[in-house]
C-alpha cells in the first residue's frame, strides 16, 4: 500500500520543495524562540524573530509546508471574507476597522519581503470582484458596499464582470488585492531564515509543551526535548488547547481545482460570489501561453459529507458555466479551514500562559491571518506592543456571536451520540478493497479500511484529541473528525492537528 501521505490529494503547489535539505535535531536544543509549525503562520513568524536577531528552531511533523498552506487558493484579499457587514453585526465598526487595516498591513508585509528578499514567487496586486450570485438580490452588494466604506477600504460599485453571463450581475471592485505562489513565497522565506541562523526541522512531532514559572518553555518531542524562552503554536489547530479555543471554532472542508486556460482568456484578478459558501476564482502563471485557473468553494462542516466527486462535479459544471474558456481539468485537491465564531483569528499569548504563544482560526482568509500572526507574535515576544491585540485577543468572548457558538459545537453534542449507533457495516468481511467504514465490535467502534490488495487496516474510530467518533473521507483517503478537525490516516498515523497521538489499535473481531 502506497503510504499515508501518498494518497491524499495533490494542489497545483506541492512540487516545491520549501527545504529541501534539513539536518537532523542535533545536541545544541536551545533557542530563543521554538516555532511548532511551519505553514505561513509559523515560517512568518520566525522570519520576523530571526531579523531581529533571534534564534528559532522551525519544528513541523511533516514536511516543511506541507500542511494547509500547501492546500491553499492563495488570495491575498485583506476584507472579512464573511463579509464586513457581517462582521460589524457581531464585532462593531472600530474592531471591523482595525481587522480591516491589519489585514492590508500584512498584505503590505507579504509585498515588502519578497521584494526586499527577491523571492521571485509570482506576487502581484491585482483587483478583486465581490459579485452578485446569480438568482440572488442584489442587496447583498448594497450593504457590504456600506460597510467597506465604513471601514475605510476603497471599494468601487458596479454592474457587470467580466464573467460569462454576469453582464448584469451587480458588484464591488476592490483595488490592491493580491496573489502569489505561496510555496515559492515560502521557501524564498525560509532561505532568508536559514541565511539569519534559524533552523528547520522536519518529522519530528511536537507531543507536549511545559512552561516553568513564566520562564522557560520546555518542547517535548519524539526525539528529545527543546529548551527556549518562548514557543509559538503555529500548528493551523493548537495543539495545547482541549476546549478553551476550539469550542469557538469549527473546521469546514474546502476543495479546490486547477484547469488549463490560454493566457489573457480573462481579465487576472480575484473573483468570488455572494453565495454561502462562496465560489472563489484567481489565475496562475504557467508555462507558454498556458496559465492555470484555479476555482474553489463547495465548502462544508469537515466529516459531514463524503460526497467530493459530486462537489468536484458542481464546481466545475459552475466554472465551465461563467469561463467557458477553461480547458482541462489538472488539479484537484481539498483542505480544511477553521472557521472561529466572530471571524477573526485567535493570535497572542495562549490563555494560561506567559510564554507560550497561539495562532489558530483562519477563518478561509489564512495567508493574511498567518501574517498578522507574525507581526502580533513577534512584537509580543519581542517586549512591544500591537494596536491589533484586542482584535485577536484568544481570550476574547464575543456576545454577539452566542448564536454561532452554540451552532456550531451542537456538532460535538451530536457527535458523542453516534457511539451509540449501529456500524456503517453488519461486519468487517462487508468492507470492500478501496473503502473506509465504521464497523461496530460489541462495545468498540472501528474505523477499518481495505486496501486494493484487501489487506484490513482497524483502528479505534476514537479521536484521540478529546474522543470524537471519526467520519470517512473517501477523497483523502483518511478519517476526519468533525469536532475540531483532526485528519487520520488509514494505519491511525495523526495527520492534521490538534491530535497528536495515533489513533489506538483494536482487536478485530474473528
Ligand atoms: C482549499 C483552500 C483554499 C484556501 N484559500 C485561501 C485563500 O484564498 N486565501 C487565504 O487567505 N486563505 C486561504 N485558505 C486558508 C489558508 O490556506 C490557511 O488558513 C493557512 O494556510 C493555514 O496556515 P497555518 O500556518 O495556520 O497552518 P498549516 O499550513 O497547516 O501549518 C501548520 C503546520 O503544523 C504542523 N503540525 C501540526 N501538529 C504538529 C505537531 N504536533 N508537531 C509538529 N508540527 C505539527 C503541521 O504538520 C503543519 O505543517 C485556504 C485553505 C484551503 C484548504
Ligand atoms: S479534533 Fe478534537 S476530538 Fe477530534
Amino acid at each position: 500500500m502506497p503510504n499515508a501521505a501518498d494518497q491524499r490529494s495533490k494542489s497545483l503547489w506541492m512540487d516545491v520543495d520549501v527545504v529541501p535539505e534539513a539536518p537532523p535535531l542535533g545536541s545544541d536544543r536551545r533557542c530563543d524562540t521554538i516555532i511548532i509549525g511551519s505553514g505561513i503562520a509559523g515560517i512568518s513568524t520566525a522570519y520576523e524573530l530571526a531579523i531581529e536577531g533571534q534564534q528559532v528552531m522551525i519544528i513541523d511533523r511533516g514536511q516543511i509546508a506541507g500542511g494547509i498552506t500547501a492546500r491553499t487558493t492563495a488570495h491575498l484579499a485583506p476584507l472579512c471574507d464573511d463579509l464586513t457587514a457581517e462582521m460589524i453585526k457581531l464585532r462593531g465598526e472600530d474592531i471591523s476597522r482595525l481587522f480591516y487595516e491589519s489585514q492590508v498591513t500584512a498584505l503590505d508585509r507579504i509585498e515588502e519581503i519578497q521584494k526586499r528578499e527577491n523571492i521571485d514567487c509570482d506576487f502581484r496586486r491585482l483587483d478583486g470582484y465581490l459579485f452578485q450570485a446569480p438568482g440572488t438580490d442584489s442587496k447583498i452588494i448594497d450593504d457590504e458596499l456600506d460597510a467597506v466604506r465604513k471601514v475605510g477600504a476603497p471599494v468601487h460599485r458596479l454592474v457587470g464582470v467580466p464573467l460569462a453571463h454576469c453582464d448584469k450581475q451587480h458588484a464591488l471592485r476592490y483595488p490592491r488585492q493580491a496573489t502569489f505562489h505561496p510555496l515559492k513565497y515560502l521557501k524564498g522565506l525560509a532561505e532568508a531564515i536559514t541565511a539569519k541562523g534559524g533552523t528547520f526541522y522536519p518529522h519530528i512531532t511536537v507531543q507536549g509543551i511545559q512552561e516553568f514559572d513564566g520562564g522557560p518553555v520546555v518542547v517535548a518531542t519524539d526525539h528529545g526535548s527543546v529548551t527556549a524562552k518562548a514557543a509559538v503554536v503555529a500548528t493551523n489547530s493548537p495543539i495545547i488547547d482541549r476546549f478553551a479555543l476550539h469550542t469557538k471554532m469549527s473546521p469546514y472542508r474546502t476543495y479546490a481545482m486547477a484547469f488549463s486556460i490560454a493566457r489573457g482568456a480573462l481579465p487576472d484578478a480575484l473573483y468570488w460570489d455572494t453565495l454561502d459558501p462562496y465560489h472563489y476564482v484567481r489565475l496562475q502563471p504557467g508555462e507558454g501561453r498556458t496559465d492555470y485557473l484555479i476555482v474553489g468553494g463547495a465548502d462544508h462542516k469537515s466529516g459531514e459529507a463524503d460526497d467530493a466527486e459530486a462537489r468536484f462535479e458542481g464546481l466545475e459544471a459552475w466554472a465551465r458555466n461563467l469561463i467557458p474558456a477553461a480547458k482541462d481539468v489538472t488539479h484537484r485537491w481539498s483542505g480544511q479551514v477553521l472557521d472561529t465564531i466572530d471571524y477573526a483569528a485567535f493570535i497572542g499569548r495562549n490563555p494560561g500562559n506567559t510564554n507560550v504563544y497561539v495562532h489558530t482560526g483562519d477563518s478561509g482568509q489564512g495567508m493574511t491571518h498567518g501574517v498578522v500572526g507574525s507581526l502580533i507574535n513577534s512584537a509580543l515576544i519581542l517586549g512591544s506592543d500591537t494596536k491589533w491585540q484586542e482584535v485577536y485577543e484568544p481570550t476574547r468572548k464575543t456576545a454577539a456571536a452566542i448564536g454561532n457558538y452554540l451552532r456550531e459545537n451542537l456538532t460535538a453534542v451530536q457527535n458523542f451520540a453516534e457511539y451509540l449507533a449501529p456500524g456503517e457495516l453488519g461486519s468487517l468481511d462487508e468492507l470492500k478493497p478501496g473503502h473506509g467504514a465504521i464497523v461496530r465490535a460489541g462495545l468498540t467502534k472501528i474505523a477499518a479500511y481495505r486496501d486494493s490488495e484487501g489487506a484490513l487496516h482497524a483502528r479505534s474510530a476514537a479521536c484521540t484529541h478529546v474522543g470524537c467518533h471519526l467520519h470517512w473521507n473517501s477523497f483523502e483517503v483518511c478519517w476526519d473528525c468533525p469536532c475540531h478537525g483532526s485528519q487520520f490516516a488509514v494505519d491511525g498515523t495523526a495527520l492534521n492537528a490538534p491530535a497528536i497521538s495515533p489513533l489506538a489499535e483494536v482487536k478485530t473481531p474473528k
